[in-house]
């Protein structure tokens, strides 16, 4: 029986390459809940992305299995709406056709004017309304195509939102209104997120749960640690927040001590300021990881 409504069960990805075989990352297993928002957080090139992609089914796994509501998952599907860094849009639509065309293949049997409604009422949501969103993507800002991949994505409501550092190509100021929005729009719609960030500050203000991922190859998922910080969230008052340093402090060691030394099989010790402070699971198979002969991992220790 299943726990969680995603659940990942000893996932793993290899890759053939010219020493034999990349394992990105292997032994993967953790769940999410519904309506909860999960952020995972990693250096580049710890499989992230291969991650979500088997989360996605645009890729396999080569082992392990990804279950969504009980059925295994074993290819794409509406039910997994997908944001990327580099937003999709279809150049030659308008914001509101971009958003109007995945919201009739959802439903298809819907009126063209409940289509319309539907898909400007998300657009609206992230400001892209009174206007606006009769607009081509080349007449958009890079953060307005965003939000146009963001509104597209919550209107076909899946029943996991997957996003893959969705504000990596945006610029600070930018990226934090989104963030904003962002809050407010999951707060209203309690959708499931998993995503993908490297900055430990949204991964505080966004998620419920951050999952932490050691260094490749043979990355694992370290930890899991709870955000029990209170809703609404707001970027400006969040950081005054009592709670909000030790979990960022610990986040923050995590990827510039425990990420690499939890990669060479080294057991590491979390901080003892942390003990008690906020909920960290341990996923003992990191812990147990042992040193590794593979000469990538060699060479990576080398470096
Ligand atoms: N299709 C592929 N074939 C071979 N290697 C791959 C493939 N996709 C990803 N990788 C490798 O897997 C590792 C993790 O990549 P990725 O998941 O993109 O990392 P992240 O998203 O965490 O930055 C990298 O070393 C990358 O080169
Ligand atoms: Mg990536």
């Amino acid at each position: 029986m299943n726990k969680h409504f995603l659940e990942i069960e000893n996932l793993a990805r290899r890759f053939p390459s010219q020493s034999g075989e990349l394992t990105v990352f292997e032994n993967a297993n953790f769940g999410i809940d519904k309506g909860e928002f999960v952020c995972i957080i990693g250096h580049s090139g710890c499989g992230k992305s291969t991650i979500m992609n088997v989360l996605a089914g645009l890729d396999a796994p080569s082992e392990g299995n990804v279950f969504m509501d009980g059925i295994e998952v074993a290819g794409p599907s509406l039910d997994r709406g997908v944001v990327f860094q580099n937003y999709s849009l279809l150049p030659w639509l308008s914001a509101l056709h971009n958003v109007t065309f995945a919201v009739r293949s959802r439903w298809p049997g819907w009126s063209k004017e409940q289509v319309r409604e539907h898909s400007y009422k998300y657009l609206e949501m992230v400001g892209l309304g009174g206007g606006a969103e009769l607009r081509k993507p080349s007449q958009l800002s890079g953060g307005m195509r965003q939000r146009v991949s963001i509104a597209r994505a919550f209107a076909i409501q899946p029943k996991l939102l997957l996003l893959d550092e969705p504000f990596g190509a945006l610029d600070a100021l930018t990226r934090g209104t989104i963030q904003d929005e962002l809050v407010r729009i999951c707060d209203a719609t309690h959708q499931t997120i998993f995503m993908i960030t490297h900055d430990v500050d949204e991964a505080i203000l966004l998620a419920d749960r951050i999952l932490l991922m050691t260094n490749g190859p043979y990355a694992r998922i370290a930890e899991s640690v709870k955000v029990d910080l209170k809703h609404p969230r707001e970027r400006g008052k969040i950081i005054h927040d009592p709670g909000y340093y030790p979990i960022r402090n610990h986040l923050v060691d995590f990827l510039v001590r425990r990420s690499e030394e939890l990669s060479g099989g080294v057991v590491a010790e979390a901080p003892a300021q942390a003990a008690g402070a906020y909920p960290i699971e341990v996923n003992p198979a990191a812990r147990a990881a042992p040193a590794r002969t593979n000469p990538q991992a060699s060479a990576m220790d080398a470096r």
